[in-house]
């Protein structure tokens, strides 16, 4: 059985990143470095299941690496590349897609939310994404894969596929089950707008998200005109959880000054939600502006940026051909 721990996790490079990218999955990249070897991935065939314009994809995918160095990955301790450049991706992909069933695709909320009301005309890349993704992970043999709460369905989707993968060829332990890593209190990150609705690159208004590459002066505006609420902030969780707006901002604010939600609803209960609003304002600023600004330095140097990922993709090849091979064995291919 495969004991050694390993990390793999995606980023789509479809445009800035934002705040829910980083609190959900980029600060567990960076400290899983430490303990874990690491691959992350820029999953450019990922993007592509919806369209792309061919020269914005070729920038995104360089700007989502300088997010990663920005953020604090380090290419000498962890793997970096992009998911086109290790053809192995797509090859174990189709071997899954042949394990993996129509009912359990037509189960993913992710595509019924992407696909909209005329499911036919989505494409069949955003159909069978959930197992490309499982290929990513099976492909190194991945056991941790860090995630905010969206991916969660499509982690077990990974797990279901490795599992009957290793049924179907007789290899018990063949393909371990990937854990998923997800944050406790930022699993989700709400719309600045609508706290029922995730805070993603494809909402309409700017002012829904804190873009990484957002100015001092933007996240200041974003945060005053957030939704919030017109009561004053309550002094437990209950009453706070009814006001889901309210409960992202107060969220946000307490992972970020790295207090628990109950010391934070101790200091700030009986106060206006402007109070929270200045003091959330300041904190992000803090963190999330110096890396805006190393983004933005890093996209200076497109050439440095690439060979970056030419060597983690030399690194990543290796390991993917490796078990491709094992992989092949198994199915009978020759
Ligand atoms: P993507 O590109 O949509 O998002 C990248 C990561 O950010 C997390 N995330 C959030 N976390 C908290 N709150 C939010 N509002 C929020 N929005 C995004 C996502 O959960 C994700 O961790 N399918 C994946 C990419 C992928 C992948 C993989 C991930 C492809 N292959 C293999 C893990 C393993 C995606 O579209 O993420």
């Amino acid at each position: 059985m495969n004991k050694k721990k390993l990390v793999f996790s995606g980023v789509q490079p479809t445009g800035n990143l934002h705040l829910g990218n980083y609190l959900g999955a980029l600060k567990n990249f960076v400290s899983l470095q430490k303990e874990m070897d690491c691959i992350y991935c820029v999953v450019d065939l990922h993007a592509i299941t919806t369209f792309q314009n061919p020269n914005q994809l070729r920038n995104n995918v360089l700007e989502t690496v300088a997010s990663f160095l920005a953020t604090g990955l380090n290419p000498s301790k962890s793997i970096i590349f992009n998911q086109s450049a290790v053809s192995g991706h797509t090859e174990l992909a189709w071997i899954l897609n042949c394990i993996s069933r129509i009912g359990w695709l037509s189960r993913m909320t992710q595509f019924k939310d992407k696909a909209g009301s005329d499911k036919e005309k989505a494409s069949v890349g955003l159909y069978i994404y959930p197992n490309l993704m499982a290929a990513d992970i099976l492909l190194y043999k991945a056991t941790h894969v860090p995630v905010g709460a969206d991916q969660k369905q499509h982690l077990e989707l990974s797990r279901d596929i490795a599992q009957k993968f290793n049924n179907d060829f007789n290899c018990k332990d063949f393909f371990p089950l990937p854990e998923p890593l997800i944050p406790k209190n930022v699993s989700r990150v709400m719309s600045l707008r609508d706290g029922n609705k995730k805070m993603s690159k494809s909402e309409e208004s700017d002012y829904s998200r804190i873009n990484l590459k957002d100015s001092a002066d933007e996240i200041y505006k974003k945060i005053k005109k957030a939704k919030s609420d017109s009561d004053q902030i309550p002094d437990n969780l209950k009453d706070l959880e009814k006001k889901p707006e309210a409960l992202n901002l107060i969220n946000i604010y307490s992972e970020i000054s790295k207090s628990t939600l109950e010391k934070v609803l101790n200091e700030m209960s009986g106060k206006e939600y402007a109070f929270l609003k200045r003091k959330l304002a300041e904190l992000l600023i803090n963190e999330i502006e110096p890396v805006g600004k190393e983004i933005k330095k890093l996209l200076v140097d497109k050439s440095h940026l690439e060979s970056i990922l030419k060597k983690g993709k030399e690194k990543a090849n290796i390991i993917a051909e490796e078990n491709l091979k094992n992989i092949r064995e198994k199915v009978g291919l020759i």
